[in-house]
């Protein structure tokens, strides 16, 4: 798993690993292991950074992505590639969250479960936070999951990777809190850590389902917005999301309300490229049929 988080991820310097239950279990009781009081989290952004910080019974804070603007806080999410929206933080953006980390001593969470998936093969390449401390990985902790990368949702294998005195410290209390990952799970993730070949093949059907479902969108009048990484298509047609989710399921096909992730998601939907290809195409042409009879 070293040898990954340095290969894939451009981990240096000094790091630890460690594997978790899931992701979805970590962050959920990342705040409580670490005893955090204030959380930020993005303004549209995956329900469990807020879950995680109520559970630890801390301040949430939803902020935009701009640390210069942030209050002091001891736990930060960041998520790119992000869940729902598909943006990806760029190096400086991901620097200045480093810098704030620094500054303020606050830990740094940067959830990249995304990481393997970008849009299109020539656009922006999303970076995991670790590459960009360049070996100063003090306060920093990169999330990770196999859930995506390798389809093994079922599986619940996570892992975190970073600073070795935060890990260290996670590891210790889950020795008495449990949530440890059973062995042969750890013994499968090695397996499938080792092979980038099956995320490229899977990368290349979420391009292609993009390349079919995109175009279909845009000529019924969504914007695609971000989207620029992910399982996602993130889209608005500036109307109630609900009011887009009701046309589409008209045709039968199944979106996500943007506000699920934030009141600043409201006017949004979030279309997940996840069914089969042949749902897809099928997805597309119901689109085009609807154009055509209307
Ligand atoms: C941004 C983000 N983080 C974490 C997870 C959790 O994934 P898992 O618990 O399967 O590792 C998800 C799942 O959808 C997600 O979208």
């Amino acid at each position: 798993m070293r040898l990954w988080a340095s290969r894939v991820l451009g981990a240096q310097g000094d790091f630890d690993v460690l594997p978790t239950i899931g992701s979805k279990e970590l962050i959920a009781l990342l705040p409580t292991f670490l005893e955090a009081k204030n959380v930020l989290y993005p303004e549209v952004a995956y329900p469990t950074y807020l879950v995680g910080a109520l559970i630890a019974r801390a301040q949430a804070t939803a902020v935009d992505f701009d640390p210069t603007q942030w209050e002091n806080a001891d736990l930060v999410w960041v998520n790119s590639p992000s869940n729902p929206t598909g943006r990806i933080a760029s190096r400086q953006e991901l620097q200045s969250i480093i810098d704030y980390s620094r500054r303020t001593g606050a830990v740094v969470a940067s959830d990249e479960c995304y990481i393997n998936f970008p849009a299109n093969p020539d656009g922006k390449l999303p970076l995991s936070i670790l590459e960009v401390a360049a070996g100063n990985n003090t306060g920093l902790i990169a999330v990770h999951s196999l859930s995506k990368r390798s389809n093994l949702a079922g599986y619940r294998a996570g892992l975190i990777v970073g600073d070795p005195v935060l890990i260290n410290k996670i590891r210790e209390i889950r020795k008495h809190a449990g949530e440890l990952l059973p062995a042969p799970i750890q013994a499968a993730m090695t397996v499938a850590l080792g092979d980038e070949l099956h995320v490229h093949e899977q990368a290349a059907r979420y391009i292609a389902r993009r390349a079919i479902l995109q175009p279909a969108l845009e000529l019924m009048g969504f914007r695609v917005e971000h989207t620029e990484a992910g399982l996602y298509i993130w889209c608005t047609r500036d109307e109630a999301d609900m009011q887009s989710v009701e046309k589409l399921a008209a045709l039968g096909i199944l979106v996500t309300p943007g506000h699920f992730y934030g009141d600043a998601g409201s006017r949004h939907i979030r279309v997940a490229l996840t069914a089969t290809d042949a749902q897809i195409g099928e997805a597309a042409q119901r689109i085009r049929d609807s154009l055509r009879n209307a």
